[in-house]
Parts: C-alpha cells; structure tokens; sequence
C-alpha cells in the first residue's frame, strides 16, 4: 500500500550551518528516496521544517523512524499517515521549496506571522500540500557532504 506521511519539526539551533544541512539533508533524501521509489516535498522556513514523504508504507515508516531521531531537527509532529492511490509529488524524489510569499501570506491567512507549520490542521494541511505543489523548486548548489566532525577544522 503506498501512503503519504506529513510531519512538521524544528530546526535544532544548535546545528551552526543552515545551508550545509540542508544541503547534506537533500542530498541523503534524494540518493534514498530515488532508490526507493519515495516521493515528497520538504519546505524550510523560519527555523521550521515541514516534509510530505510519499511511497511504499513500510519503507515511508522506517524512513520516518529514522529521520525522527535525526539531531539537526526536534519536536516532530507528525500529522498523520493517509493511503494514497496516486502520488502527488511524483516527479521530485525530493523537492525542495524555500521561503516563498504566497506560503508567507497562507500563514498570515491561518492568522499565524510566521511560518507555523504545527497549527495544521487537516483541511489547511491539503490546502498547503496544494500550495507546496504550486511553489518553484529551489536549487542549492550541490556540495560535497561535510558532516559535523569536519566543519570549520583545518587539517593544517
Ligand atoms: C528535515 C529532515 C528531512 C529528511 N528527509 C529525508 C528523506 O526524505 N530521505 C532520507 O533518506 N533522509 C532524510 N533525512 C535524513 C535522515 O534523517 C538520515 O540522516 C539519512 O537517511 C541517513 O541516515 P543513515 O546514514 O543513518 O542511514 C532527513 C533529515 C531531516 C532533518
């Protein structure tokens, strides 16, 4: 049975570089997800993650299990878990949407002043999945992995 999974976290403030996260993140969830046939969206915004996986359920709740317990995010909430019978994000093995107005002015309209991804609730969660699929990809440079241990220390 294939299965969409949201889920809404925040970042852990003590990971010092953003964008190295995020680009290590799209990194492992692309080489996965593309080898495991997970689809999804994951958008990023005012120290907030919100992710849509999508795929075989076994696979998509390991996957979920795993991420849970990854440090660079905390305070998972996770939204639920619905059986679907066609993929919604099937052409991104993982997109990626930063910041965006028209996300900016949906929350304002759910009376929130930032991104909150945690006020969803069911019928606004679908209305939000519908403007994640509207939003451009955004690109970040592809980098090499640094990991933790190797950041900012020189060799020399
Ligand atoms: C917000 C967030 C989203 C993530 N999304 C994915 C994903 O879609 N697919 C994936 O394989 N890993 C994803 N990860 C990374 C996993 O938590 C984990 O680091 C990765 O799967 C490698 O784990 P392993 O080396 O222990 O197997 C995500 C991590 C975070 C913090």
């Amino acid at each position: 049975m294939n299965i969409r999974l949201c889920y809404a976290s925040k970042r852990n403030e003590n990971s010092d570089d953003l964008l190295q996260d995020l680009r290590d993140i799209l990194t492992e969830a692309r080489d996965f997800n593309t080898q495991h046939c997970i689809y999804g969206v994951l958008y990023y915004a005012d120290n907030a993650f919100f992710q849509c996986l999508e795929g075989e359920q076994a696979i998509v709740e390991s996957l979920f299990e795993k991420i849970k317990t990854d440090a660079r995010h905390l305070e998972v909430k996770h939204f639920g878990t619905d059986p679907i019978d066609q993929y919604t994000f099937k052409r991104w093995s993982m997109k990626y949407v930063q910041r965006n107005t028209n996300i900016e002015t949906f929350f304002l309209n759910l009376g929130e002043n930032s991104f909150n991804p945690g006020c969803l609730e069911p019928n606004s969660l679908n209305a939000f999945l519908e403007e994640l699929l509207l939003a451009e990809q955004t690109t970040l440079p592809v980098a090499k992995k640094v990991g933790m241990v190797n950041r900012g220390v020189n060799p020399f």
